[in-house]
């Protein structure tokens, strides 16, 4: 029996690094079939009318899990976000961003295991922007209570299955009293209904991140809206180790997107240098997603093996460029299929 699970390498290092991780799970011997769809520069360039063709989202809704490699989104043009589409369109309101220190990757902190949950249809992402008169813009953030009490609810059953502590809010609620301020009452609402046994607290979002470059390890699990999540994850990934070591996962109710929190890096695109490790490291949260959706103890088994390949990989010193090594994407992805066992 295998798993369809539809493939959107993406753009830049997308295609690289997506090619890297399904090779790891194939020498893993994980169930799965991709089925190909296209999405970001790279469906225009197949002649695709859209970033995001009907058909990319017709085969997500249909198989329900995506991995995904980073769009490229051309600045200008009139092109709206690829991803912040996606999400929106297939209602992934919850993006999961397990951030931990690896082992043979030093950095200023060791024990930091924290998770970001960004709240991922609403808020200054929303696209609603005007130019009132020349010279003047406004940008619309927007909050609904529906939205803020879900993925707050979202939060919180994350953090009791995971045998989590805290959940801490980041928010500008002092400036923002309506938005922020229904994030955080609904925040609360919802805790104080549900979740007593998880310990809460809000913290003002520039006071925070001050206190997360200090001591990330008091922090675990952390709750915000979207364009804070998205600002706050990439600076968690800097607190261990980069862009190129952490995973994501965008879920709803009906389907599932994994992909890294990197983006396309046109830098290195083309180079074979591309870290492949935070996709892989997302395919692996995709595989237990699967093995908890279909109660596959197998697909968990081997979800753990090739986290525990990867492990080993780091430890002995494999590295690429970005983490201060010298192998390349292909090199590295051999190297954790050389410790599959
Ligand atoms: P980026 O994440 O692509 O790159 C930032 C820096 O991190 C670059 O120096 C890059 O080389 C490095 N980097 C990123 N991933 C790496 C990896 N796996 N291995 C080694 N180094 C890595 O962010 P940037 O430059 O702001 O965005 C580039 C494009 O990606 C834009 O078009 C943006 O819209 C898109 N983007 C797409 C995302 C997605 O599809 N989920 C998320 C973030 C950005």
């Amino acid at each position: 029996m295998k798993y369809k699970v539809v493939l959107v390498p993406g753009d830049g290092i997308g295609p690289e690094v997506a090619a890297a991780a399904c090779d790891i799970l194939k020498a893993a011997n994980a169930p799965i079939e991709w089925v190909q769809a296209l999405a970001g520069v790279a469906a225009l360039e197949a002649g695709e009318k859209e970033l995001l063709p009907a058909s990319t989202i017709a085969a997500i809704r249909e198989h329900r899990v995506a991995l995904k490699g980073p769009c490229t989104t051309p600045v200008g043009g009139g092109f709206s976000s690829v991803n912040v589409a996606m999400r929106k369109t297939l209602d992934l309101y919850g993006a999961v961003r397990p951030v931990r220190s690896l082992a043979g990757v030093k950095t200023r902190f060791e024990n930091v295991d924290l998770v970001v949950v960004r709240e991922n249809t609403e808020g200054l992402y929303a696209g609603i922007e005007n130019e009132i008169t020349q010279g003047v813009v406004t940008s619309v953030k927007v909050a609904t209570r529906q939205a803020c009490l879900r993925i707050a609810d979202f939060a919180f059953r994350y953090a009791v299955h995971r045998n989590r502590k805290k959940v801490s809010v980041f928010h500008k609620a002092n400036i923002m009293k309506l938005s922020d301020g229904m994030f955080i009452r609904c925040a609360r609402e919802v805790h104080d209904a549900k979740y007593q046994q998880i310990v809460y607290e809000e913290l003002i979002i520039d006071a925070a991140c001050m206190r997360l470059v200090q001591d990330p390890t008091r922090f675990d699990v952390l709750l915000m809206e979207n364009l804070y999540g998205d600002v706050i994850s990439d600076l968690c990934a800097g607190l261990v180790g980069g862009l190129g070591v952490v995973p994501g996962a965008n879920l709803g109710e009906n389907c599932a997107i994994f992909e890294a929190v990197h983006g396309s890096a046109p830098d290195i695109a083309g180079k074979g240098i591309a870290n492949p490790l935070a996709i892989t490291m997302s395919a692996v949260m995709m595989l237990n997603y699967i093995a908890e959706m279909h109660g596959d103890a197998a697909v968990a088994a081997t979800a753990t093996r090739i986290r525990g390949a990867y492990d080993r990989a780091l430890q002995e010193g494999c590295r690429t460029r970005d983490l201060g090594g010298e192998l390349s994407t292909r090199q590295f992805a051999d190297a954790v299929i050389a410790r599959l066992g």
